[in-house]
C-alpha cells in the first residue's frame, strides 16, 4: 500500500467534479497539494478549505504555462492527470474546433505535462503517475467524436509508459472511471448506469493510488460489460447498425 500522506501531489483538474473531490480526500489524507486546471477562483475558493494545497492556474493547451509550472514546482513526488474537456459529438454532425480542443485537452495536455513530469520523476528514481481515462477509452461508442479517440489515446499512452518505465522506480497508473454527475455528464440526454457521485468515484481513485495495480476500471459489473463488449468479434458489435 503506498501512503500518501507528506507527499506532494501536482493534481491537475482540480477545480471541478472529480478533481475537486479527490483534492479533498487526498488532504483528509495528509497529502501536500499543488491545485491545477484554468479557473483560479474556484481553486483560491478549494484551497482555502484544504490544509496545506498551493494554486498554480494553467491551461493544459498552454505548452510554455506548462513548462513554467512544471519548472516552479520543488519538490514532486506524484501527479495526476485528471482534465477532461467533452462535448457530445456524432459524425453526421462534425465540429472541427471542438473535436480538435478534446484532443488538445484530453491528449495533447497529457502529453505536455508527462514531458515535463516523467524525465525528472526518471532522474530522481521514483515518482507517481496517475492519468485519469475513461471507459469511453475502450470502444468507439457512438455520439464521441474527439472524447473517445482522445480517451483511448490515453489508454495506450499509459499501456506503453508501464512498458517503458518499468524498474526506473515511477509507477505508471490509469483509473478508468464510468458515468460521475459532474458538469461533463449535465451534457448527456441518456441514461447513465451506475452513476457516481464526485465523491464516490474520488474515493475510489484514492484507493487506486494506494495500490500498485497498474489499471483500475470502474464502477463493476458495468466496467466488465463495457471490457466484455471490447472482445466482441465486430460482426456482433455492429449487426443491423
Ligand atoms: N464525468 C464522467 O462521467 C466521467 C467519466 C469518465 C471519465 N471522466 C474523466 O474524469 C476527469 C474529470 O472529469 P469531471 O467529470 O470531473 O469533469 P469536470 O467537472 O468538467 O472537471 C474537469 C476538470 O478539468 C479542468 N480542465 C478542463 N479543461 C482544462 C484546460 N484546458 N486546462 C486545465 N484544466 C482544464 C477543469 O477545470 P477548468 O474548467 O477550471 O479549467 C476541471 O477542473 C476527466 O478526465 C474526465 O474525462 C469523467
Amino acid at each position: 500500500m503506498t501512503d500518501v500522506s507528506g507527499k506532494t501531489y501536482w493534481l491537475i483538474g482540480a477545480s471541478e467534479g472529480l478533481g475537486r473531490a479527490l483534492a479533498r480526500r487526498l488532504s483528509d489524507e495528509g497529502a501536500h497539494l499543488i491545485l491545477s486546471a484554468r479557473n483560479a477562483e474556484r481553486l483560491h475558493s478549494l484551497s482555502a478549505e484544504l490544509a496545506d494545497a498551493r494554486v498554480v492556474a494553467l491551461d493544459v493547451t498552454d505548452t510554455a504555462a506548462v513548462r513554467r509550472a512544471a519548472a516552479d514546482i520543488d519538490e514532486l513526488h506524484g501527479v495526476i492527470y485528471n482534465v477532461g474537456a467533452y462535448e457530445p459529438m456524432r459524425a453526421t454532425e462534425w465540429d472541427s474546433d471542438t473535436a480538435l480542443t478534446m484532443a488538445d485537452i484530453n491528449f495533447t495536455g497529457a502529453l505536455r505535462v508527462l514531458g515535463e513530469v516523467v524525465p525528472r520523476f526518471v532522474r530522481q528514481g521514483r515518482g507517481d503517475i496517475t492519468l485519469v481515462g475513461s471507459l469511453a477509452g475502450y470502444r468507439g461508442l457512438p455520439a464521441a467524436i474527439g472524447y473517445g479517440a482522445s480517451k483511448a489515446a490515453l489508454v495506450s499512452l499509459a499501456e506503453t509508459m508501464r512498458f517503458d518505465l518499468k524498474d526506473t522506480g515511477v509507477v505508471v497508473r490509469l483509473v478508468n472511471p464510468g458515468f460521475i454527475k459532474t458538469r461533463l455528464t449535465q451534457k448527456n440526454s441518456f441514461r447513465m448506469p451506475m452513476l457516481m457521485t464526485p465523491e464516490d468515484a474520488a474515493q475510489r481513485v484514492l484507493r487506486a493510488m494506494k495500490r500498485r495495480r497498474f489499471r483500475t476500471d470502474f464502477p463493476a459489473p458495468f466496467s466488465w460489460l463495457i471490457r466484455c463488449v471490447d472482445l466482441l468479434p465486430d460482426l456482433l458489435v455492429y449487426r443491423g447498425k
